[in-house]
């Protein structure tokens, strides 16, 4: 074989893989090394996302949030199903097939692009060649004109409450308990910690979350923060602000964590696992030799300029290795971009347009700035709310709880952020992501007509309201 590629991507996550497939769509000639094994020992393609975060956290948080409505919320509609029960196996089989379907396919799509799949480890040498190590042990070299490094992330450890992988667990050990844990104990109350403790939460178990920062969500708008934590609340997780982890344990069978509450008072608590959720931090390991020239932060982090160049000619480096939110879509959205420049192409990643979202239910959204920011930067600015508990798709729903709350400037109408916390806020932030993308104004989405009766509404009616033009509620 010829070793010898236009474009050689390493690592197989929603970085890597997009990246590859673009190169591929451009005519180049791409291979695409990817190391991931699971704990089978099997090799699949897809990283993190597919195999141990988005899709097995999403599949499991579907499977349980049917549970608790089946539970909680069928006999308002007149169903009465008789004792519901949960047979995790079951459950856990499904997600399995779900990760294996999806993993399986990025294999056929690489194919089809006419990516040359290897399965193994890369590492960059100097003068852009690479080593390659496939799993079998077999070593070749092969080079190419450029690199792109998509190297991912790995969670980052407690010293204070070390993996044990059997009672101290990672979010990927969270994903596949067997049973479910009667007290679960989780370090963490950012976003794995609030959608992997509601899915634990909805099948029974007691869970405590010990979150470090005296506020919750500090990254979201704090309106919505608030919003979301009285229903995190009312699911029943037992969120301690300001817990301080001294130490964690492992003694007849439990976990014995210390901590110091927000006052400052030892507490401590017994747990029969405990999920270590506290952040990623960027995975290099074993991936730069000596001379390559490529930088790595004191964080951990790849540098790159905007562009996700490393500054060493050629080589380029995307994802969760580099700054920025450590998400699947950007991560996507940087490989594509790479890719494209690598073939001449324009592209362009707008990283003020990031949605984020929070799998819970109700489901938490947002894009660009919270109103905290905007106040910050001293921006005038016009706000507009609409609660859910006013749309008619929500009520027929049995959903209406949360908001719609959309912030514009006050000069240009611009809008500025969007904040969602309620049914399906994960597909109703694309509508803003869209908006924000073209620059529009609070006007352009009142001009816009939503079909009713549609949770999308809300969004429209929030538009409204930032002009006092509400029309499905009174405006203030
Ligand atoms: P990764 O997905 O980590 O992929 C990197 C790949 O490179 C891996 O396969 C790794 O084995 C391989 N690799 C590393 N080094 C080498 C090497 N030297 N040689 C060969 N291969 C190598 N994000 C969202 O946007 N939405 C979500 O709902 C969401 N849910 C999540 C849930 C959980 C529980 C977790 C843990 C994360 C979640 N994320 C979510 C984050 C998301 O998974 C990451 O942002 C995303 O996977 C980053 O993609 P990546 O390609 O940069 O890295
Ligand atoms: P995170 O950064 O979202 O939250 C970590 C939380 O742990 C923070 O609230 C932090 O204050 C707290 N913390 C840090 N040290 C602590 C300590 N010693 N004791 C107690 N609390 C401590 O990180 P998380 O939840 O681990 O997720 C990692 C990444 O994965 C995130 O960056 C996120 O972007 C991504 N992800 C995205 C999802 C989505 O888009 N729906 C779902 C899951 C993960």
């Amino acid at each position: 074989m010829n070793d010898t590629y236009d474009v050689i991507v390493i690592g197989g996550g929603p970085a890597g893989y997009p990246a590859a497939i673009r190169a591929g769509q451009n005519g180049l000639k791409v291979a695409c090394i990817d190391g991931w094994k699971n704990y089978d020992g099997s090799a699949a393609f897809g990283g993190t996302c597919l195999n141990a975060g988005c899709i097995p956290s999403k599949a499991l948080l579907e499977s349980t949030e049917l549970f608790h409505r089946a539970r909680s919320e069928f006999a308002a509609h007149g169903i009465h199903a008789g004792e519901v029960s949960m047979d995790v196996a079951a459950m856990q089989k499904r997600k399995a097939g779900i990760v294996k379907g999806m993993t399986g396919g990025i294999a056929q799509l690489l194919k089809a692009a006419g990516v040359t799949a290897l399965q193994g480890r890369g590492q960059l040498l100097p003068g852009r060649e690479v080593a390659f190590t496939a799993h079998d042990g077999s070593q070749r070299r092969l080079s190419a004109k450029h690199v792109v490094l998509a190297s991912g992330s790995v969670p980052t450890a407690l010293r204070t409450a070390p993996f044990d992988c059997k009672h101290i667990v990672d979010s990927w050990g969270a994903l596949e308990f067997d049973a479910v844990p009667k007290r679960l104990g989780v370090i963490g109350a950012g976003v794995i910690g609030l959608e992997l403790g509601s899915v634990w939460r909805r099948l029974g178990a007691e869970v405590v979350v010990l979150e470090a920062s005296a506020a919750f969500l500090p990254i979201a708008d704090q309106q919505l923060a608030k919003e979301a934590l009285k229903h995190f609340k009312k699911l029943g997780l037992d969120i301690r602000l300001g817990a301080k982890v001294s130490g964690a344990e492992v003694k007849d069978g439990a976990v014995q964590v210390a901590y110091a509450d927000a006052a400052g008072a030892a507490q401590s608590l017994t747990v029969d696992k405990l999920v270590v959720c506290i952040g990623r931090r960027p995975y290099t390991e074993g991936l730069l030799a000596e001379g390559t020239g490529v930088v790595v932060d004191e964080r951990g982090f790849i540098k790159v300029d905007d562009h996700c160049h490393t500054g060493v000619e050629n080589i380029w480096a995307v994802g969760d290795c580099v700054r920025g939110p450590m998400l699947a879509h950007k991560a996507k959205e940087e490989g594509v971009s790479v890719a494209d420049r690598i073939a001449g192409l324009y592209s362009h990643v707008n990283y003020d347009v990031i949605p984020s979202v929070i799998y819970s239910a109700p489901e938490i959204a947002w894009v660009g700035q919270t109103e905290e920011q905007v106040k910050a930067s001293g921006r005038a600015y016009k706000v507009g709310s609409f609660p859910f508990l006013a749309s008619g798709r929500a009520r027929a729903m049995e959903a209406g709880q949360g908001f719609v709350k959309l912030i514009a400037a006050q000069d240009d109408d611009r809008i500025l952020g969007v904040h969602i916390v309620g049914p399906m806020a994960g597909e109703l932030i694309a509508e803003a992501v869209l908006a924000m993308e073209y620059a529009a104004s609070s006007e352009d989405l009142q001009r816009t007509i939503h079909a009713h009766p549609t949770l999308s509404e809300a969004l429209h009616e929030a538009a409204l309201a930032a002009d006092k033009r509400a029309i499905d509620m009174p405006n203030r």
